[in-house]
């Protein structure tokens, strides 16, 4: 993490650099430490030595091939990463070598990788390289949940499903910033009160048959006013039975399903909103990224890391990130290292 940029310059005359390879789609495939070309950047791409590259569900689904992301071709995982400039395409502005950035790029699991400079931003210094490469992804989809879809307003009521999550938790940390009164939920007493201790005023079991007994409990009886929903599948249904007259739910993942089943009459009767998060262009997804780091550092909170791997253990991150006993972020970092030996 403290080694100096990398000026893009090739001395060495070595354009190779590490990075993590996922050969085929499948159950359990392994992750190779690999030697593979250095990338080039175009005229509107900023080159970066990345310090640390988050793991996304994504990651998950194309190494498992499930939620349709089966790949048959070697492929470098990765699209949210932190670190610094090593080089600037011909259209840059605003960026330059030794620059610390934060960015939404691609193939971000290697020691450089690109992102165009529409998506980059400058990482607070007091960051962490490796709480900077956990926002990007996440952070935006938060906000555009929590600000753009629903407009969270101070002392509504935000139900935060799977607070645990990478989404969940920025979802928590941006709604309790706002003034909200936050509920959220998660599968593990740990993480419950984790969940509290980040300004949940309850946390709830989403496994469990009665989740809406646990919520009208909590709350007195009362429902919620927004619901934010990266889970899907069965759970949707359960959730919509606390929906508030007029509510607002927002679905921006479907980790556990894509079906759920509603009732017309109920809609029709409560009058809820539904949403779904949608596939934001490149200027959204840039007010996105750039709205949820003003608020995080605004609101004096960081992304939350659960654990760092170094990049040559990409396998054992992978399969730390499947088993779900984790809150926040799995991040890569020490990019350049050689695969331990242990
Ligand atoms: N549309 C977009 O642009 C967009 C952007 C970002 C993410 N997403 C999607 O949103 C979802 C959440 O993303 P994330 O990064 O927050 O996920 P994550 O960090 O991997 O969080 C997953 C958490 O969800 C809970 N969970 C509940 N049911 C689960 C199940 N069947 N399988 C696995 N985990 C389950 C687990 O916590 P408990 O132990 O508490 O159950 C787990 O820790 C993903 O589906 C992702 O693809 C979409």
């Amino acid at each position: 993490m403290s080694s100096p940029p990398d000026t893009g310059s090739r001395s060495s005359g070595d354009d190779s650099m590490h990075a993590s390879v996922l050969l085929r789609s499948g159950p359990g495939e392994p992750l190779h430490h690999r030697r593979v070309t250095r990338p080039v950047p175009g005229p509107d791409d900023v080159l970066i030595q990345v310090y640390a590259a988050s793991l996304d569900r994504v990651d998950n689904y194309i190494r498992r091939g499930t939620h349709g992301m089966a790949v048959t071709e070697p492929q470098t995982p990765g699209r949210d990463m932190a670190g610094v400039v090593a080089a600037v395409g011909t259209n840059v502005h605003g960026f330059r070598p030794g620059d610390e950035v934060i960015a939404l790029g691609s193939r971000t699991h290697a020691e450089y990788a690109l992102a165009p400079y529409w998506h980059t931003l400058r990482k607070p210094p007091e960051w962490s390289y490796a709480e900077a490469a956990a926002l990007p992804t996440a952070g935006r989809t938060a906000y555009d949940a929590i600000v753009n879809i629903t407009r969270v307003q101070p002392g509504e009521r935000v139900l935060v499903v799977a607070a645990s999550g990478a989404v969940g938790s920025f979802a928590l940390q941006l709604s309790s910033h706002l003034g909200a009164e936050v509920y959220a939920t998660a599968g593990q007493d740990w993480k419950r009160r984790t969940a509290c201790a980040l300004g949940a005023r309850a946390a709830l079991d989403h496994y469990r048959a009665d989740l809406a007994d646990q919520i009208r409990a909590a709350t007195g009886g009362a429902e919620m006013d927004v619901i934010v929903d990266p889970i899907g599948g069965e759970l949707w249904e359960r959730l919509l039975t606390v929906l508030a007259p007029g509510g607002r739910i927002v679905t921006c993942g479907v980790t556990a399903g894509a079906r759920g089943s509603l009732h017309l009459g109920r809609l029709m009767t409560r009058g809820w909103h539904i949403h779904g998060i949608g596939r934001p262009g490149r200027t959204q997804i840039a007010e996105h990224l750039r709205g949820c780091l003003d608020l995080m550092v605004a609101a004096d909170q960081r992304p939350i890391v659960d654990r760092t791997f170094p990049l040559a253990e990409a396998t054992a991150a992978h399969d730390y990130l499947e088993e779900s006993d984790f809150f926040g972020r799995v991040v890569l970092t020490n990019m350049a290292e050689e695969p331990s030996t242990r």
